[in-house]
């Protein structure tokens, strides 16, 4: 067994004129295909640790000294893109009841979070990811972490995430990160928002 590089959920031209196809092809077979193959050859060497990415990362202490940046910087990098795929959606998604009333609950309007989002996604600096989780009480909190480092090291499940590594962005949005931050307002599946609040919830 080997951690898998999973399929798109759509073709590569989706989630056009959002995210290029180049980006995505790129983004996909390249980038995520690296992290992928580097978290393979760090757990390697460690077999007696399993591939439980989701578990090891829970708690980094317990992942032996020599390779725990490689699975932190790869495993994540793998759990944060497989996710992010399924985050994305061609097709339009309304945000479920459920949901809107956690972040009414949190920030006091969609529009309050949609905001405190794009701070998070805005103002990380260099490469990193902007998150929307569910935090150990079971409330929706706005954060950012940066490289690959996901907030299940940090006790938080993700319900929401948005790469901003230049590689997400760069070919079409250049130097305008908040451009793509925008564009990705408009391709959020809502749907899988939902399911993954669910789980976390329960
Ligand atoms: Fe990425």
């Amino acid at each position: 067994m080997a951690i898998i590089l999973p399929d798109l959920p759509y073709a590569y031209d989706a989630l056009e004129p959002y995210i290029d196809a180049e980006t995505m092809t790129l983004h996909h077979d390249k980038h995520h295909a690296t992290y992928v193959a580097n978290a393979n050859a760090a757990l390697e060497k460690h077999p007696e640790i399993g591939e439980d990415l989701v578990a090891l990362l829970s708690d980094v202490e317990q992942i032996p000294a020599d390779i725990r940046q490689a699975l932190i910087n790869n495993g994540g990098g793998h759990l944060n893109h497989a996710l992010f795929w399924e985050l994305l959606s061609p097709e339009k998604t309304e945000i479920t009841e459920e949901v809107a009333a956690a972040i009414n609950e949190a920030f006091g309007s969609i529009d309050a979070f949609q905001e405190a989002f794009t701070v998070a996604a805005t103002t990380r600096f260099g490469s990193g990811w902007a998150w929307l989780v569910v935090n150990a009480e079971g409330k929706l909190e706005v954060m950012s972490t940066a490289n690959q480092d996901t907030p299940i090291m940090e006790g938080k499940q993700p319900i929401l995430a948005l790469d901003v590594w230049e590689h997400a962005y760069y070919l079409n949005y250049r130097n305008v990160r908040p451009n793509y931050i925008k564009a990705f307002f408009e391709i959020i599946n809502w749907t899988k928002v939902a399911e993954l609040y669910a789980a976390a919830k329960a």
